[in-house]
């Protein structure tokens, strides 16, 4: 089957590589020449498991092609769906921006016809399907809405092995065409129509977001009451009805998906004239968790002016190379303006934490070489890296044996049975581990 994708970032990318996989011709366009040359080399941007190695095979085996004109999606034949994976970068209000979608929907109306079914991957709001009608000028096409639920860090298994396809159309052509593109995909298959697949994209992140901050709300109350909230996110998980994925507490969450879609979700049932009471306290928990953290850090320094501080992990996740929203950069910025002096070291994201955090750190080159000299250990990417690293030879490394743990992730008794002293969120200690 012949499919295009508009839009090779990471949604897109994975999007147009896994199809190949599943034996489709796939043509990728981007109007970024320099990236369009670079993956026709089969290089990948950004750092996704799995993902260059199948990019690469895919290129080779003639079964993904990249452009940067349009024009060549329908070059032969007129691809059966055109799936559109373009940014929607959200404003300050949360309202979501869809000049890029605009521009591209605008230039597909003068080359498409009916026979192709503009499928929108990225997130919209609901209800922006006759939006786009008019920017292709054409109502005559079908325009369905087929969300992703890709996890950076395990995209490509996310996308060939999904707990579910999400299927958003409002004809049968539609249907049947985005149900052969899955064909191969074993998971269930949810068609329903483009407004409702659009809201339980975001009530899904929504969902799941609310979970962390929630659990990031009792673990500053586990602090107050002197509870430890890694017992509590075992004895809340161990009920079915709740489950224990999506639990831990930590410094906050980020990534480029969930502030987005829960301050979309917001926007939009506003602009609809419903005013939602629960949605935007996830927003203000998670923009005050990072600087919560902080606090803790410079309470147990007795202030961190002039200290040299350093940080392991800048990526919001593990096994990415994306710092967008990450609570590390908001925790480095506010110790920055508080005084700090601060080295940091990510295993793959120093270049991407470079553009945010520019001059006002040091990068080094190992975990540590940022360690050495350091008066304070702060770990908040739980990179596996970081489990195992030679913990006693890192006590020789730092100034004093002090570590926060952003993601209360690290083998804490262990850690203290080597002298360290060890910091998290809402982690009970006795009175002698605290000094
Ligand atoms: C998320 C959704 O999982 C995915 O379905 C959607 O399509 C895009 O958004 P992603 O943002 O890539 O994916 O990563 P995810 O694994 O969901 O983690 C998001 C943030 O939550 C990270 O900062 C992570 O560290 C944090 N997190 C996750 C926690 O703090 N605690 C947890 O228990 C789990």
């Amino acid at each position: 089957m012949k499919v295009a994708v508009i839009g090779t970032g990471y949604v897109g990318l994975v999007q147009g590589a896994c199809l190949a996989h599943l034996g489709h011709d796939v043509w990728c366009v981007d109007i970024d020449a320099q990236r369009v040359a670079e993956l026709k080399r089969g290089e990948v941007p950004f750092f996704e498991n799995g993902l260059p190695e199948l990019v690469s095979k895919e290129v080779e085996e003639g079964r993904l092609h990249f452009t940067t004109q349009l024009t060549d999606i329908v070059r032969g034949e007129m691809p059966e769906v055109v799936f559109l994976c373009l940014p929607t970068p959200y404003g300050q209000d949360g309202s979501c921006d869809l000049s890029y979608i605009e521009t591209a929907c605008r230039d597909l109306g003068t080359i498409i016809n009916e026979s192709a079914v503009v499928t929108i991957k990225s997130t919209l709001p609901p209800g922006s399907n006759n939006k786009i009608k008019q920017w292709l000028g054409n109502d005559q096409i079908d325009v369905a809405s087929n969300p992703e639920f890709l996890r950076e860090g395990s995209a490509v298994a996310d996308f060939l092995g999904p707990d579910r396809i999400l299927i958003g159309v409002e004809s049968d052509h539609a249907r049947d065409v985005l149900t052969r593109v899955h064909a191969g995909i074993d998971a269930p298959v949810f068609v329903v129509s483009p407004e409702t697949a659009q809201l339980a994209k975001y009530a899904s992140n929504t969902m799941l977001a609310s979970r962390l901050s929630l659990m990031n709300e009792i673990a500053n109350i586990a602090d107050y009451v002197g509870a430890d909230i890694k017992d509590v996110e075992k004895i809340v998980g161990s009920d079915p009805r709740i489950g224990d994925k999506f639990l831990r507490a930590g410094a906050g969450f980020g990534g480029s998906c969930f502030p987005k879609d829960v301050l979309a979700l917001e926007h939009t049932a506003r602009q609809h004239g419903y005013t939602p009471r629960l949605i935007q306290p996830i927003i203000e928990l998670n923009r005050d968790q990072p600087l919560r953290f902080v606090d803790l850090i410079k309470r147990r320094l007795n202030g961190v002016n002039g200290k040299r501080l350093a940080i392991w992990g800048l990526a919001f996740n593990k096994n990415t190379d994306d710092v967008r929203e990450s609570p590390a950069l908001a925790i480095a910025h506010a110790l920055l303006d508080a005084g700090a002096v601060i080295t940091v070291f990510d295993p793959r994201a120093m270049t991407s934490a470079r553009r945010e955090l520019g001059d006002r750190v040091e990068y080094a080159s190992s975990a540590l070489n940022a360690a050495n000299d350091a008066e304070a250990l702060l770990v908040l990417t739980e990179w596996d890296d970081f489990t195992q690293v030679p913990w006693a030879q890192v006590i020789g490394y730092l100034r004093a044996p002090i570590v926060f743990d952003g993601k209360n992730f690290l083998p804490h008794d262990e850690l203290r049975a080597q002298g360290f002293s060890v910091h998290g969120i809402g982690l009970w200690q006795a009175p002698s581990d605290q000094a």
